[in-house]
């Protein structure tokens, strides 16, 4: 939790920027696993953390710009409640806490929409993600489920998104506490990882250390010796001599910011020559991104370039061909980089996703592509002070997609498919730091963690 202040000073400015009408900002609510009161690990809405700060299911808040006024809604606890769950602060407290003065029961808020509605009022909300918020927003307002995104406010999203997309230092410091516990996960998963080992069984201690760190997971762990499929998570596969294990994964803090890291590393005490060269080209794209971080340049600028250089790395392997920056015009990288070089960080790791790509990585001038690959790419815009974001590539040898291009011929002017072949066991690889943009340039967030990964895993093992 930040001051009072804070939060008084974030809804202001949203009130301001908004400037008419009634904010409407749903919590979320405890989610049932598989039978009702068997929850799933809760977490609040991001931005009703922002702005309010309570960390409770079942609350939602309501602005009234016009006559700058705030209410929580929610249920207090009942006698029965506290046989359950014990004593807890009253939401009137918890309201109070964070500037707002009045609370009333969730019972009231039907009567308080129909009233809203009457009058014309002007209802803004944010696009809901949990179908009970869905539902609950079409009876509000009195709308068919299927037509409640397609109202979501833009000025709405876009005053949320300015104000979330530039980190205070006082957010910045949380996102580091999350990288931090990252950072010893990321350390511990280099230091125990063992031939005859499961994936699973080194995912399950990363997910201690992010435990002990006061938050939890930020996301499910991607642990994998199969790091071509991108999002493969972990399982009871056995490492073994020769292999290259991917562990992408974030701890977040007590407050919910997100960490988000990522290292590849030989199961054995080296790697491969093969894997070595490999590991090489992606690391001078890797570098060659990170000294392009600085306010006004475009981030798409820094993916292109990135993805060139991969490019041109995979060209000297003799994987691929023909001029880089044309292959990566037309697309041919993307067998190999099929996906975006990063993305905002913050409360979310894809931060503020919920809200819309378009508003969030995208400025108003710019347009996602719809080409294969390059419509991953999740962050576009010109950076700004303040932005936190990941630099993240990779190169993926997906056998699948290997032998469906290679079937097909595509882009055989730029591949070497004879070449390529002899990689159809070889995995993936990435890495994945966070970094602020600052005034000057950019700074990496959290304590160190090594890069160079045989060096580092030869000494911590
Ligand atoms: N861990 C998800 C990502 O790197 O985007
Ligand atoms: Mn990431
Ligand atoms: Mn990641």
């Amino acid at each position: 939790m930040f001051t009072k202040e804070t939060y008084v000073s974030r809804r202001n400015r949203l009130k301001k920027q908004v400037g008419s009408g009634l904010i409407v900002l749903l919590g979320n609510e405890q989610s049932s696993m598989n039978y009702k009161d068997n929850w799933y690990h809760f977490r609040q809405d991001s931005t009703f953390l922002y702005f309010f700060g309570i960390d409770r299911a079942g609350l939602v808040a309501v602005i009234d710009v016009e006559a700058n006024a705030e209410v929580i809604f929610g249920e207090e606890l009942t006698p029965d409640d506290i046989v359950w769950m014990g004593p807890q602060k009253s939401i009137r407290e918890q309201a109070s806490e964070i500037g707002v003065g009045l609370t009333k029961p969730l019972a009231t808020l039907d009567s308080y929409f129909q009233h809203a509605l009457a009058k014309k009022r002007e209802i803004h909300f944010l696009p809901p993600y949990r179908p009970e918020n869905l539902l609950k927003l079409s009876s509000w307002l009195q709308t068919a489920p299927a037509s409640i995104k397609s109202m979501a406010s833009v000025p709405l999203i876009k005053a949320v998104v300015a104000q979330r997309s530039i980190k205070t230092p006082e957010e910045v410091a949380e996102i580091e506490k999350g990288i931090n516990t990252t950072v010893e996960m990321q350390i511990a998963a280099a230091t125990l990882a063992r031939a005859g080992m499961t994936e699973a069984e080194l995912a399950g201690q990363l997910q201690s250390i992010a435990i002990k760190g006061g938050g939890n997971l930020a996301f499910p762990t991607i642990l994998t010796v199969n790091g071509q499929i991108l999002h493969n998570h972990y399982s009871p596969t056995v490492l073994q001599e020769g292999q290259l294990v991917l562990v992408d994964c974030g701890a977040a803090s007590a407050t919910h910011y997100s960490g988000d890291l990522t290292r590849t590393f030989p199961v054995s005490s080296s790697f491969s020559a093969k894997q070595k060269e490999m590991y090489a080209v992606m690391m001078t794209a890797y570098e060659q991104a990170v000294a392009m971080l600085k306010p006004g340049v475009k981030y798409k600028d820094v993916h292109l370039q990135a993805c060139t250089q991969l490019a041109e790395g995979l060209k000297h392997l003799g994987l691929m061909k023909g001029d880089a920056q044309e292959a990566v015009a037309q697309g041919a990288h993307a067998l190999f980089f099929p996906c975006g070089l990063g993305h905002m960080l913050g409360l979310d790791t894809h931060d503020m996703e919920d809200l819309g790509e378009e508003y969030v990585g995208y400025a108003e001038d710019q347009t996602k592509s719809t080409q294969f690959g390059l419509k991953s790419l999740r962050l576009a815009r010109a950076l700004e002070p303040g932005f936190v974001l990941t630099v993240e590539p990779g190169l993926y040898f997906n056998p699948d997609l290997i032998e469906l291009w290679s079937a097909e011929k595509v882009h055989a002017d730029f591949i070497n498919y004879e070449q390529v072949a002899g990689y159809k066991d070889f995995g993936g690889i990435r890495i994945e730091e966070d970094f602020l943009i600052t005034p000057e340039g950019s700074r990496v967030l959290g304590n160190p963690l090594p890069r160079n990964m045989e060096e580092f895993r030869q000494f911590a093992r």
